[in-house]
């Protein structure tokens, strides 16, 4: 598969992967490490990298993505919010010219501090993960950290007025698969919209099919109605597909029983630097290094062409013996 024709100017938009797919998006993973161990994340990558980028590399790389049309970025880790330069880095990005959202998932330990401080660095959105409502499950999903500084964290974001929170659920059967309702009723008394997450295979655990979480919910009483499907080109879109409920909204992210991939439009940059095309895909341009020997914004961008180039059509997480690298969550960040 051939790369889309190089512009005359590489950094000029459109971003365009080899299936003609416009990428607006861009997930950059700043930190692998991480101060909980849930059984479903990456267990591979504890010990963390020493060799991070810092503020001014990210924001180099920003700027160059969004001269070539990224309008959205979301900060992922690992924990994003364990690094202390985090403010810095969301002010710079958030300064960036053509970025208009920016975006952190987090575990919410640190919020009860932060939520107001990366609302005035200018953060648009969060998106919180939250698996249980009891101390013990939380206990045995993370095996670390305080859930009560956990739920003052969330209820400092609810209270800091971002644009929009959303509260991400990995649902697994036996664990916490009995909670969805509750979830559900506690995101919506905070105006935060929950979102159901089928397990991917990375780690312990028993996923449960979106089709049965509906049916379940259903049963509560609930009525469901299905939300039109956002324009796959908008830089808000993603692969959560909402429906209206009693008391608001509620999304559901079915990486196993319904491949999102034709709508794709992120890229994303690891940890280490590296862009990567597809989390089922394997590492395509060192962006780092590049930078650090000196490649200039025209060159980083020829690399991301040709990186884009090579997008596979979809991950293959399904099928068995394709060949593909599974990478590990941890430093990908999902
Ligand atoms: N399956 C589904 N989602 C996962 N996440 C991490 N590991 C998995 C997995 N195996 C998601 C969680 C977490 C975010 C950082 O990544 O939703 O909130
Ligand atoms: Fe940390 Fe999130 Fe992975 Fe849990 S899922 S270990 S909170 S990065």
């Amino acid at each position: 598969m051939t790369a889309p024709p190089p512009a005359s100017n590489p950094l000029a938009p459109p971003l365009l992967d080899a299936q003609g797919r416009c990428m607006t998006y861009l997930r950059l993973s700043i930190t692998d490490r991480c101060n909980f161990r849930c059984s479903y994340c990456s267990p591979a990558s504890w010990g963390g990298k020493k060799d991070l980028l810092d503020a001014a590399e990210f924001e180099r790389i920003v700027s160059v993505f969004a001269r070539m049309g990224i309008r959205r970025v979301r900060l992922t880790g690992g924990e994003p919010l364990i690094r202390p330069d985090i403010q810095e880095i969301a002010r710079r990005l958030a300064a960036v010219p053509g970025i208009q959202h920016l975006a952190i998932t987090t575990n919410a330990s640190r919020l009860e501090t932060l939520a107001v401080p990366l609302r005035e660095a200018g953060v648009t959105q969060l998106n919180l993960s939250l698996d249980t409502l009891s101390a013990e499950t939380f206990r045995r999903i993370s095996k670390q950290g305080d859930f009560d500084a956990l739920m003052r964290g969330i209820d400092a974001a609810a209270a800091a007025g971002f644009q929009s929170l959303k509260l991400n659920v990995v649902v697994m059967r036996g664990i916490n698969d009995a909670e969805v309702p509750a979830l559900v009723d506690f995101a919506h008394a905070r105006g935060i919209t929950p979102r159901f997450i089928e397990l991917m295979p990375f780690g312990q655990g028993t996923p449960v099919p979106t089709a049965e979480l509906l049916e379940r919910l259903a049963a509560t009483g609930r009525t469901l109605t299905e939300e039109p499907q956002e324009d796959a080109a908008s830089p808000t879109s993603g692969p959560a597909r909402y429906w209206r409920t009693t008391g608001g909204r509620v999304g559901f992210i079915s990486p196993l029983t319904q491949n999102f991939c034709g709508g794709c439009n992120r890229v994303r940059v690891a940890s280490n630097g590296d862009l990567r095309s597809c989390l089922g895909g394997r590492a395509q341009a060192p962006l780092h290094q590049l930078i650090r020997g000196g490649a200039t914004d025209a060159e980083l961008a020829m690399a991301v062409r040709r990186a884009l180039g090579d997008k596979p059509e979809g991950h293959r997480f399904t099928e068995a013996g394709n060949g593909a690298t599974l990478l590990p969550m941890m430093g990908i960040g999902g």
